[in-house]
């Protein structure tokens, strides 16, 4: 199947700022409706000195919004409904005027009032001279979009308008297109069961009293909810935390290490992708005393014993799933991580480091994410955007595991 096959049905704002580039998004648009998504146009008072509302409106085939006070296309479809209804968007050309605006987080116009609304993906294509591309400025704004989850395409080097040779020509409306069906294709887990497990477990020393630890549960949830968000069926096996169930998710609730392994072993086998993002107590009591244990001694000693390594078993059976696991250390990630998951014999681990304000209950994180031969960096930023980036490569890792 080609790779623009995944813009099919997809509804995509495409976002026009002033350039001359501005033409290749006409083009854009009528390739895009070609491979049947559904476009709307939102143009920059700048861009309609470069094209044409009315070609915009003829190629997308629907009305074209211009302005945030503009009251006949607001009462086609409100900025907030447009938010709503994109399933992307994708600002193209992106001046270094847009870049600034965006990464300020400004809405004085219809397209920056856009972006801030929408929960939409969004990739920005910059176009502009090579001087304004490598400044300083527009370098920082791209890194902090990018920090936020905006996906940067382009830009490419070339001849620019301006005469000059250089970085900051916008990607032609072949290569835009092929990225936005990449994204939907590769990001895809369309059919895909995955089952999870997420929070602490509890382990039982007297009827009153427990082991446990730090895990609030927050990224497990995070990668179950952008897994659901990606098309997958998602069944999350839970320790005990204080997270709402995201939408769209099957919850089991346990409590302690052989109640999490027993949850897993019962919905293993539908399953084609394994998550162990919990964080399972390694050891527990021995025994677990019948009654409340009274303080008469002075020194106490607990006798512990291993818990099951549930992510082993699962990755050590004959027809095992794509297997995740998570390490968090606080010193030699990646020669840790590298280990256990050779150790565990694992497809991919998500490591992160620990301390610094990073790791059990905060709401940012950062991964660095190994498999077998590669790795990539998932840089710091809100555990529910660090979810979505993890599982845009899990998902590419386990298609080109299932093609090989
Ligand atoms: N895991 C599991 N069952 C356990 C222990 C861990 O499924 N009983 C999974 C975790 O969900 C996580 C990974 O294994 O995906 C973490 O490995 P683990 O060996 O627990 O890491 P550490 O305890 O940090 O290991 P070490 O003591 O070697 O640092």
């Amino acid at each position: 199947m080609a790779v623009v096959a995944g813009v099919n049905g997809r509804r995509i704002v495409i976002g026009v700022t002033g350039g001359i580039a501005a033409y290749k998004s006409a083009e854009l648009v009528r390739r895009l409706r070609q491979h049947g998504a559904k476009v709307r146009v939102v143009m920059t008072a700048a861009a309609t000195e470069f094209i044409t509302p009315l070609t915009m409106q003829a190629l997308s085939g629907n009305p074209v919004h211009t302005s945030l006070l503009d009251s006949s296309a607001e009462a086609a479809m409100g900025h907030i409904e447009l938010a709503r209804w994109a399933d992307a968007v994708l600002v193209a050309p992106a001046s270094a005027n847009l870049l600034a605006r965006m990464m300020l987080g400004l809405a004085d116009d219809l397209l920056t009032t856009l972006c801030l609304a929408t929960e939409a993906p969004l990739f920005v294509a910059p176009a502009m001279n090579r001087v304004m591309w490598t400044h300083p400025a527009t370098q920082q704004n791209c890194q902090v979009l990018q920090q936020r989850g905006v996906k940067l395409l382009g830009p490419a080097e070339g001849e620019q308008a301006c005469g000059e040779t250089g970085v900051g020509r916008m990607l032609e409306a072949e290569q835009l297109l092929n990225a936005l069906g990449k994204y939907w294709q590769q990001g895809g887990l369309v059919g895909c069961r995955v089952l999870l497990t997420a929070g602490p477990t509890r382990e039982a020393i007297d009827p009153v009293r427990y082991i446990s630890n730090h895990s609030s549960g927050k990224m497990g949830y995070a990668v179950a909810e952008a897994a659901v968000a990606a098309g997958a069926e998602v069944v999350l096996v839970s320790g005990p935390t204080a997270l709402v169930c995201p939408n769209g998710v099957e919850r089991v609730e346990v409590e302690t290490a052989a109640e999490m392994s027993d949850a897993v072993q019962a919905h293993i086998e539908q399953s084609q992708i394994f998550i162990a993002a919990a964080a399972v107590a390694d050891y527990r009591p021995a025994a677990v005393q019948a009654k409340k244990m009274k303080k008469d001694a002075a020194e106490l000693s607990l006798p512990l014993q291993r818990t099951e390594d549930i992510l082993a078993q699962v990755a050590a059976a004959a027809n095992k799933p794509f297997c995740v696991g998570f390490a968090a250390e606080t010193h030699d990630l990646e020669k840790y991580a590298q280990d256990k998951m050779q150790r565990k014999g694992l497809d991919m681990i998500a490591a992160n480091q620990v301390g610094d304000g990073l790791g059990f209950n905060a709401d940012d994180n950062t991964l660095m994410v190994l498999w077998q031969d590669g790795k990539q960096e998932i840089a710091r930023a809100d555990k529910s955007i660090v979810a979505r980036e993890l599982i845009t490569l899990i998902a590419e890792r386990f298609h080109a595991q299932s093609t090989s």
